[in-house]
């Protein structure tokens, strides 16, 4: 039982959001609704505060009415915040960090887990503005469930776009409020992103890694409960929230930092780390000059981190897992880089330019350990990260039931 804050945007969808309380009524969940003023021209504060059986808030400045509590109050009461319907036009106002109206200041004073379930016409899904918001309003730690594939309110329209049902609603709230964390107690080390290898102080070499999957996977980590060291070469992604992050350029800093943040339980290398640095760092400019020949880069390797630190001894993680990007025979090349590099699972994905991997939002992996391979579905980022922790808390929980 909890104490759920109801947003209701203003969308043809606000008519679900009474079935939606009903249901978390029946699951015996407090509700406060706040509505906006698009929401009231689909329902009615009337008919919301008679299924919820509460007040119902709408105005911002109006503290001085009998049930009025300010913004503040309102997200601090609430374990949970839910917005929906999530219109396009409330997510735009959540990415931008707006707060002229009710809905809006309580979300950006909300100190709680956010859950928003999208609802709009298909177009206004797909538009890259809609994305871009989404996009953002994920980054900012908020949940989604939906949209669905369907048939839209307006006839003759279908697609993505529809809003989840209130059953399923229900089902994220469930899982939004579970607070089980079985990775707590466990310390983390991520690596993620790419390095960059200087050749003079305006150069350099380095590679077109995102960090979107390095980040993923430490949030997710966080999120279950461990303690999180994250190590990030150049990215222009935002730092997880709840993780420590070191920000670093070069591999030899990356070996450095991922050194120093031992021991570890686990250790997940997803950066992208530069095979290749050039030993002859100019101290100046390299001149361009008429005539004369292109200057000729010697390279050397750089240290390996991921074999660095899965060497056998006493400060190897327990588990050590790596990532293999490669552009054609994606899982023999990764079995042999499981033995090669000494670890214990190798997450192995196409980068192959068609597959947009790169610097995209969506992967498709292979786990290949001394088990064999498991052939993921193409899933987000954010789902590669989920499952592959979903899967170390398997293993460890298989390694602590007694045979
Ligand atoms: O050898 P390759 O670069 O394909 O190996 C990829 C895996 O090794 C990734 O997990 C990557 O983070 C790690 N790696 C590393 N240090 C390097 C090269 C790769 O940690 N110098």
């Amino acid at each position: 039982m909890a104490r759920l804050l109801l947003i209701i945007g203003g969308g043809i969808a606000a008519y679900k959001s009474l079935e939606l309380i009903r249901r978390a009524r029946d699951q015996g969940h407090s509700l406060r609704v706040v509505m906006t003023a698009g929401a009231q021209k689909f329902v009615t504060p009337l008919s919301v505060g008679a299924v919820s059986g509460g007040p119902v808030f709408t105005d911002l400045w109006a503290l001085d009415g009998e049930h009025e509590i300010g913004h503040i109050r309102l997200s601090r009461e609430a374990d949970l915040i839910v917005v929906a319907p999530a219109t396009a036009d409330l997510m735009a106002r959540m990415a931008g960090g707006h707060a002229d109206d009710l809905a809006t200041a309580v979300l950006l004073a909300a100190d709680k887990p956010v859950l928003a379930a999208p609802a709009m016409n298909p177009r206004m899904w797909a538009h890259p503005a809609t994305q871009r918001n989404v996009a953002q309003v994920a980054a900012d730690g908020i949940g989604f469930v939906g949209p669905e594939r369907g048939e839209m309110a307006e006839s003759g329209e279908a697609g993505l776009g529809r809003m989840a049902e209130p059953m399923q609603i229900l089902a994220a709230i469930e899982a939004a409020l579970t607070t089980d964390q079985p990775l707590s107690g466990k310390h983390i080390l991520v690596t993620s992103g790419p390095t960059l290898e200087p050749i003079d102080p305006v150069r350099f070499i380095s590679n077109r890694s995102s960090g979107k999957q390095g980040h993923a996977i430490a949030t997710a980590a966080a999120r279950m409960g461990a303690r999180v060291s994250l190590i990030s070469g150049p990215v222009a992604i935002p730092d997880p929230a709840g993780v420590t992050v070191k920000h670093v350029e070069s591999a030899r800093e990356m070996l450095a930092a991922a050194q120093s943040a031992l021991p570890a339980d686990i250790a997940i290398f997803a950066a992208a780390v530069a095979d290749w640095r050039t030993p002859d760092v100019a101290g100046e400019k390299i001149k361009k000059a008429k005539g004369a020949p292109a200057p000729h880069l010697n390279l050397i390797e750089n240290p390996d981190i991921l074999r660095t630190l899965a060497t056998p001894g006493s400060r190897r993680p327990d588990l050590v897992v790596g990532f293999a990007a490669e552009t054609e025979h994606v899982i023999e090349n990764a079995k042999k880089k499981l033995a090669a590099k000494g670890c214990d699972w190798i997450v192995a994905n196409d980068v192959s330019p068609a597959t947009g991997t790169f610097g995209g939002t969506k992967n498709t992996v292979h786990l290949v350990s001394a088990a064999g391979v498991e052939n993921w579905p193409e899933l987000t980022k954010d789902s590669v990260a989920e499952r592959l922790m979903q899967r170390i808390v398997e293993t460890l929980e298989k390694a602590r039931t007694p045979k």
